[in-house]
């Protein structure tokens, strides 16, 4: 999430965890190894929703943290539905800026790593009626104290530089449990601050059903899938965030990620190590490297040793300029097609809004409120 107005795009990995079970994070740890294996057997019974605020570019937070098991999840054969949380964006700001432009660059980010949209439908959640009008049902089945209560709420609150809390950014965890419900979505690969959001997703389906239900649950339970996010830290060695100047873009040149990592920090330490607890900002840089040449970081740091920082970041630059090259080359052939961008969006729109149509209908059915 989002933890001050500028913040761009959550970095879930750099979130500390949380004290104890507060967010369930245990059970969802334990829930997550039997649903990839039920995910492996049958793909097909699976609907994922997931999606970002269109609040800037991508980075290899998002992509290790989450873009990556998307498209594995896809192409594992799960049907998958992308929002673009663009009403989100209002809950720690007054306006959203630059919209168009954010929204068509998470396209192509999408596009660049993978995503299909022939088997992945991706929407902008306020084009889509149906999904929006499940908001006022879902907010009368859940009590203000438990919104107030919402732990990632009161984190962004606490964060946020706007000088009162809207309306929006109390209630937005209920428009996500539509942005889930409305698709019937089952699984929603998340990071661990998202849990609370995903625990009031499933009370709110659990009510709606207990409330209205005839023979038929309307609406699934979804559960998290947690990704083993890793803790990836910006340049400086703080949380990585695009406005904080850290963060190294899907979408940058080789030579602006070179740039970065040159003037990343490192310590004076000259033998490179991989420890996480004691060497956070070099055991980050070995990880990224790691990551991207997909080895075990402490091998990583075993081989440069004693060449010091600059060897570090030689290897970090190459690694990281080898692995997004593909991925860079393909978003700058879509960013040629702007056409065809536009026409993608306008294609997961209108199937979103089929299935919203048809979901919000059973729901006013179950209402007894279809005239
Ligand atoms: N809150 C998510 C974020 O900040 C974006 C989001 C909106 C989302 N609706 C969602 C994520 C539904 C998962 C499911 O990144």
């Amino acid at each position: 999430m989002n933890t001050s107005l500028d913040v761009e795009q959550p970095v879930r990995p750099a979130r500390l965890p949380p004290p104890s079970d507060v967010l369930g994070v245990s059970t969802a740890q334990r829930r997550t190894a039997s649903l990839e294996e039920s995910i492996r057997r049958d793909p097909g019974r699976f609907r994922v929703l997931t999606g970002d605020r269109p609040t800037g570019l991508l980075h290899l937070g998002h992509y290790f943290g989450t873009l990556h098991n998307r498209v594995r999840l896809q192409n594992l054969g799960v049907e998958m539905f992308l929002v673009i949380a663009d009403y989100q964006v209002l809950t720690d700001r007054d306006v959203a800026d630059h919209l168009t432009e954010h929204v068509e660059g998470l396209i192509l980010d999408y596009l660049a790593i993978g995503i299909d949209p022939g088997r992945s439908t991706i929407f902008a959640h306020s084009a889509i009626p149906a999904l929006n009008q499940l908001l006022l049902p879902f907010l009368s089945l859940v009590s203000v104290a438990e919104l107030s209560r919402n732990p990632t709420v009161k984190d962004e609150i606490a964060h946020s530089r706007q000088s009162s809390v809207s309306g929006l950014m109390f209630t937005y965890p209920a428009h996500q449990a539509a942005d889930i419900l409305f698709c019937k979505a089952n699984l929603v690969p998340v990071g661990q601050d998202q849990l609370p959001h995903l625990e009031l997703t499933r009370t709110i389906a659990r009510r709606f059903n207990d409330r209205y239900g005839t023979d038929a649950a309307v609406f699934p339970e979804p559960d998290a899938l947690l990704s083993a996010a890793p803790l990836l830290l910006g340049t400086d060695g703080t949380k990585m965030s695009k406005s904080r100047g850290n963060a190294i873009a899907l979408a940058a040149s080789a030579d602006e990620t070179a740039k970065l990592i040159r003037g990343a920090k490192t310590d004076a330490d000259r033998h490179i190590t991989y420890d996480p607890a004691t060497r956070a900002e070099v055991s980050s840089l070995v990880l990224l490297a790691a990551l991207c040449l997909n080895r075990d970081p402490r091998l990583v740091a075993e081989d440069i040793g004693a060449g010091g920082a600059a060897a570090l970041k030689r290897t970090v630059t190459e690694a990281v300029n080898e692995y997004l090259a593909p991925i860079r080359e393909r978003r700058a052939r879509y960013a040629r097609e702007r056409a065809y961008i536009r026409q993608v969006l306008r294609d997961g729109i209108e199937r979103a809004n089929t299935v919203a149509e048809t979901t919000l209908k059973e729901v006013r059915t179950a209402m007894n409120a279809l005239y």
